[in-house]
């Protein structure tokens, strides 16, 4: 199956975000925690590469907590701080600001050295679309938060939220391309739910999922849909038989693919499969 999904104004994202880059000290990179690759845009590190950085492997709330533990230790090795959080319920994010005080604390000194006492720590956030951005960024600031409004050489319409005395996060987060010219991780992008589902063909994409869960969980299959897929060559003929399992039939008898492998869509992006992780660290 090969994504033909390119969005549409790339260069005005790639412009808004060099814009937000420029106005903050640390950059909180939101990836999926079920696909951190895939999820990951591969020219932030170019971007980004005079900012201090931040990775939250978000949605860990449907990942497999092990394979996060991985992917943590992964990016730990490259050289990033990386937090797993669910930014629906907050879970994790008080790891956060201790981590923003410990990477600022060098550029915070040196400024004290030149007698500035008081500077808060600006922060973005940035990632693909439906990694989360707005879900976390509601969330952190939480409703205590104040606006702060634009500060004076700031790009107009920016606005600012005040964390704490000393953390300001940019209200509005950078959007970052897909990685689109990957087949494999097309695939578990839209598998995921970051790319629209009425532009793919979804029993196709339900027919890859199963194809990962038979090489990753099989037993995910069989406890939710009773079907074993030990019989079975074709991820389709999988499909087919949970459509059975769960009586999706057209006139005649026939299975209706479409309805399985939407419900089937369903139920992975909503977790009933169970916490399960499409990729790991090599
Ligand atoms: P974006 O700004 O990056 O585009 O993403 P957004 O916050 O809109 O989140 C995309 C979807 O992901 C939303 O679901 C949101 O609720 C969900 N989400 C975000 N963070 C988490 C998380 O940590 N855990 C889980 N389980 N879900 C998360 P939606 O179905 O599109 O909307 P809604 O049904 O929540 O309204």
């Amino acid at each position: 199956m090969n994504i033909q999904w390119y969005p549409g104004h790339m260069t005005k994202t790639k412009r808004m975000m060099i814009e937000s880059l420029s106005l903050v000290d640390i950059v909180i990179e939101l990836l999926d925690a079920r696909i951190p690759l895939s999820s990951k845009n591969p020219d932030i590190d170019e971007l980004a590469k005079n900012k201090k950085r931040i990775i939250l492997l978000n949605k860990a709330d449907l990942a497999d907590s092990k394979a996060t533990e991985k992917w943590r230790d992964y990016f730990k090795g490259c050289g990033f701080n990386a937090i797993a959080v669910d930014s629906s319920s907050g879970k994790g994010f008080l790891e956060i600001n201790p981590l923003i005080k410990e990477l600022m604390e060098e550029k915070l000194s040196r400024l004290r050295e030149k007698g500035r006492i008081f500077a808060p720590s600006r922060v973005m956030v940035a990632g693909i679309p439906n990694v989360g951005k707005s879900t976390f960024i509601n969330k952190y600031t939480g409703r205590k938060s104040t606006k702060v409004g634009d500060k004076p050489g700031v790009t107009k319409g920016k606005q600012w939220v005040r964390i704490k005395k000393d953390i300001e996060l940019l209200d509005t987060p950078g959007i970052l391309w897909p990685k689109f010219e990957d087949p494999s991780a097309g695939i578990k992008l839209a598998i995921t739910g970051a790319i629209n589902d009425d532009i793919l063909n979804i029993t196709e994409l339900a027919a890859e999922l199963i194809e990962l869960l038979v090489l990753i969980c099989p037993d995910a299959i069989k406890n939710r849909f009773g079907v074993e897929c030990g019989g079975f060559k074709e991820p389709y003929d999988i499909l087919l038989k949970i459509g059975e399992a769960r009586g999706f039939k057209l006139k005649g008898g026939v299975i209706d693919e479409e309805r399985t492998a939407k419900i089937l869509l369903d139920e992975y992006r909503g977790g009933k499969l169970g916490n399960i992780t499409l990729e790991l660290p090599e």
